[in-house]
């Protein structure tokens, strides 16, 4: 790895600014629904801790318009986080200013402060540089630990980092950059693509990446209908990118002079309208569809799907296969996790939906790496350079 990581930091005694990204997603009690991301960032902040460093915690949370909202403030959090700890969680209501830089100046022992959201600050977003050194002048030492923000150019992200002389990676960065690039670059063969979600527009440079080392692409999804329509399969009402038949058409080629196996869903569910509750059927490629639309993959397909998963020692799985928030429509998502589950192969899965299904299915443990990234996983996947990870650099 080419990025500092915390071995190279001298920390005893010193402040360290942690960007982590703690953008969680609340329940209707207002508790943090999937701590995911928070359980990450855990193994920084205790080795961090543990080294005799005081930390100063920041995140973004949500989207909101640069003032505060108490929606997306981070105070429920900073109660999980401490529950986690087992420490007083310190919050102010801001990310900057005179009362900030006090509370931080008086942390004491393994106490931490977490920052308020910096996107509470316009500036954040825009990455305006006296924010970024107002927040900079909170600690000696920046490490990044926020993989899931990595794609994002903001001030915590990027903009700060300059002011620091120390610098460094977090563990969770690490390890999704060691997970990510070994699918990308060297994964133990044979390795086995999987790619769902509804667009084939989202995901045309990451299948361009990864045909450079792919032995077979299972393809399943809103995506498969316009792979489908490019084979001339009618497929009804289903999602269809029009302007992008000719981008799958180039793909098929491509896979099919590279010798490596595309596979399309030959069966589907079916439904007459976008409704759990619409009524569904299952029908072949080849049949007529009249003016229903493909919710799921069918058995058929599923077995397909099971049989070039079978020796795999690779598998790099992103996007749902089919409308799995339905229940109706879930099988097929859900019968790829637990088969996932039960191979004996290095399983590394990327993108917010894939890892709900995941969590749905309750089967997380089983897998190698579930990255906490989704577009910033999406776009390492692309083989673009992440703007937080090369300012550590
Ligand atoms: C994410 O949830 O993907 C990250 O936290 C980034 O959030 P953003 O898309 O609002 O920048």
């Amino acid at each position: 790895m080419k990025y500092p990581t915390i071995d190279t930091l001298d920390c005893a005694d010193k402040t360290i600014f942690v960007r982590v990204d703690f953008n969680v997603s609340f329940d209707d009690d207002g508790n943090v629904r999937d701590d995911a991301r928070i359980r990450a960032a855990l193994p920084t902040i205790t080795e961090l801790q543990n080294k005799g460093a005081r930390l100063v915690l920041a995140s973004h949370l949500g989207r909101p318009k640069g003032k505060p909202e108490k929606k997306y403030s981070l105070l429920p959090v900073a109660k999980h986080l401490a529950a986690l700890l087992n420490v007083e969680v310190i919050m102010p209501d801001d990310c900057v200013g005179l009362p900030v830089k006090k509370l931080v100046s008086e942390l004491r022992d393994k106490n931490v402060v977490l920052l308020e959201n910096v996107r509470f600050h316009l500036e954040e977003t825009e990455n305006d540089d006296k924010f970024a050194s107002q927040l900079a002048e909170l600690a000696d030492i920046y490490v990044s630990d926020a993989f899931g923000s990595m794609h994002r150019a903001h001030a915590s992200t990027v903009g700060m980092v300059k002011y620091f002389k120390q610098r460094a990676v977090g563990r969770l960065v690490e390890k999704e950059i060691n997970f990510l690039s070994k699918v990308l670059h060297e994964p133990p063969k044979p390795y086995v693509v999987i790619l769902g979600g509804a667009k084939i527009s989202d995901k045309i440079l990451v299948i361009e990446q990864l045909m450079n080392v792919a032995d077979k692409i299972i393809i399943g999804g809103g995506m498969a209908y316009t792979f489908l329509m490019a084979k001339g399969v009618a497929v009804g009402k289903s999602l269809v990118e029009e302007n992008k038949i000719s981008n799958a058409k180039r793909m098929l080629e491509r896979a099919l002079n590279k010798g490596i196996e595309f596979i399309l869903p030959e069966d589907h569910i079916i439904a007459a309208s976008f409704d759990n509750e619409a009524p569904y059927k299952t029908v072949k490629n080849g049949d007529d569809w009249g003016d229903w639309m493909g919710m799921d993959v069918g058995p058929v397909t599923l077995s397909k799907y099971a049989a070039a998963l079978e020796g795999a020692q690779t598998v790099f799985w992103n996007g749902p296969l089919g409308v799995f928030e339905m229940p109706n429509f879930s099988t097929g998502t859900m019968e790829i996790a637990r088969k996932l589950s039960e191979i004996k192969a290095l399983t590394v899965v990327g993108g917010g939906d894939s890892l709900a299904a995941i969590k749905k299915s309750g089967l997380s443990e089983k897998f190698t790496h579930l990255s906490t990234g989704g577009g910033a996983s999406l776009e390492y996947l692309e083989g673009k350079e992440l703007p937080g990870l090369k300012a550590v650099l």
